[in-house]
């Protein structure tokens, strides 16, 4: 079952048990500055997302690398409909293509993938795919990849507000019954641990609507690299700065 490329990432030393800082456990990346990087070459916006794609596939093998278990990609927020309808097309097929061309090998590598956002906006053949994806690699527990479609912050938590509503309305909840965990059960992510480390390339410094309940106590870093730059070296760079940072939760430090 496990391939040469699997035993070999499975005998690599992980750092969290070396003795070295701790490493996220899971890290999530606002994936930005495509369009920045196709233009500052002279070259149409698609190629920043295709160049773009290349750097997801690499960063899913460096988080394999460090031992991270989740990995969270912001791929395309509910905002990203606004822009023109060529740009959609070419984001959405680029989807479909990696769908279709990708997930055996991520699958071989013992990635599970899930998918948080409206999926239903998508078109039916990429909605198909995206459930197969989620559910030939239901079982891998190697890493984690969420990518996060049509995903805003805004919408998840109105859409947890919905569900809570409906069912004091329902009789089947009382409102002293709503509190912060029974509230977050109700997010797209009940079952995914809040980010350690949120990252941010282009050097934007904002969360552009990214899991604005999850990321209470994110540690975020923001890198001046456009997203088709962005290596190992980058995530490497950004988990050292994160080992750096003291959290403390709110309670006192030291
Ligand atoms: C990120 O790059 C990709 C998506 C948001 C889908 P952008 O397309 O936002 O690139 P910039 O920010 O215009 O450079
Ligand atoms: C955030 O980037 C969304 C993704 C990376 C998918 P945007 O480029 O859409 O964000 P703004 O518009 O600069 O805030
Ligand atoms: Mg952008």
């Amino acid at each position: 079952m496990a391939s040469p490329a699997h035993s070999q990432i499975a005998t690599a030393p992980r750092p969290e048990t070396s003795g070295a800082a701790p490493v996220a456990a899971h890290v999530a990346i606002i994936m930005d500055g495509n369009g920045r990087w196709a233009t500052a070459r002279g070259l149409p916006r698609l190629a920043g997302h295709r160049a773009g794609v290349e750097a997801v596939r690499r960063t899913i093998r460096s988080a394999v690398e460090h031992g991270v278990g989740w990995l969270t990609l912001y791929a395309f927020s509910s905002e990203n409909w606004r822009r023109p309808a060529g740009e959609v097309l070419d984001l959405t097929g680029l989807l479909r293509h990696f769908l279709r061309s990708e997930i055996r090998e991520l699958h071989e590598q013992g990635v599970r993938i899930r998918v948080i956002g409206d999926r239903t906006r998508f078109d039916a053949d990429i909605q198909a795919d995206l459930a197969g994806a989620e559910r030939l690699t239901a079982a891998n527990a190697r890493l984690t990849v969420v990518v996060a479609l049509s995903y805003g912050a805004r919408a998840e938590i109105v859409a947890a507000a919905r569900a809570v509503a409906a069912e004091v309305a329902a009789g089947r909840m009382d409102a002293a019954e709503i509190t912060e965990e029974s509230f977050a059960a109700r997010l797209s992510t009940p079952d995914i641990p809040d980010p350690d480390l949120i990252i941010r390339t282009s050097g934007e410094q904002r969360l552009s609507n990214f899991l604005l309940w999850q990321a209470a106590y994110a540690e975020l870093v923001f890198l001046d690299v456009l997203w088709p730059d962005f290596g190992a070296a980058h995530f490497a760079e950004a988990l050292a700065e994160y080992a750096r940072r003291e959290r403390r939760f709110g309670a006192r430090p030291g």
